[in-house]
């Protein structure tokens, strides 16, 4: 499979929409065919369970449901488009993918991270990022951030202690494996956080898949 799998992730807040969109744009400023997509979501189907997801319910999720419900929208997700991008050469640029399970179901909600390395082999077979980006900061900052944008879905309404944890899954799932993670400072100026995303193009484009 040629082409290059980028992620990007990071708790609520940290900018990771804009800055993808403005990865995306640099990307094909330097020619490149860019599949921009997102999870849980990215087809029809997708979005669909990710509405399920998200949307506050009288009735309280199963945390089992949840991670299978992730699952579910990843295994069409890939089937549909990710897998095909990556074969046609893409830059596939996913807005959260498998490290935001390990990171709220496994951190946040304390699903084992066996249990989800399990349906990782199993959905994703071999298939894992070339590229994660962490956008880091306070959850605090985050929250407030996220707050500010209306109204909570059913994970912004979290309390706080389930943030910490999530945001320490990701450092640690980072910290584990410097050479696919990219931790970036999401609290810094916006141009500051660009201008460092700018430097690192070039390192990223030569990690594609021959
Ligand atoms: P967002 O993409 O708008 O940030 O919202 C997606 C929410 O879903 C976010 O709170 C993180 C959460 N999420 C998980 O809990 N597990 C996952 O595997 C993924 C992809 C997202």
């Amino acid at each position: 499979m040629s082409g290059l799998f980028i992620t990007l992730e990071g708790p609520e807040g940290a900018g990771k929409s804009t800055n993808r969109d403005y990865i995306a744009a640099r990307l094909r400023d330097a020619g490149k065919d860019v599949q921009l997509t997102r999870e849980p979501g990215g087809t029809p189907l997708a979005e669909r369970i990710r509405e399920l997801l998200l949307a506050p319910s009288e009735e309280p999720m199963a945390v089992d449901t949840e991670l299978l419900l992730m699952f579910a929208a990843r295994a069409q997700h890939i089937e549909q488009v990710i897998r095909p991008a990556l074969a046609r050469g893409a830059v596939v640029l996913c807005d959260r993918f498998t490290d935001a399970t390990y990171a709220y179901q496994g951190g946040g909600r304390g699903v084992p991270t066996e249990r989800i390395a399990q349906l990782e082999a199993f959905v994703q077979g071999g298939l894992r990022p070339d590229l994660t980006l962490v956008f880091d900061l306070p959850v605090e900052v985050g929250l407030a951030r996220a707050a500010a944008r209306g109204r909570l879905d059913r994970f912004e309404q979290e309390a706080r202690s389930f943030f910490e944890a999530v945001r320490q899954a990701y450092l640690a799932r980072a910290a584990a494996d410097p050479l696919r993670y990219q931790v970036i400072d999401a609290s810094l100026p916006l141009a500051e956080v660009q201008a460092r995303l700018h430097d690192s193009l070039p390192h990223w484009l030569e990690r594609a898949r021959g």
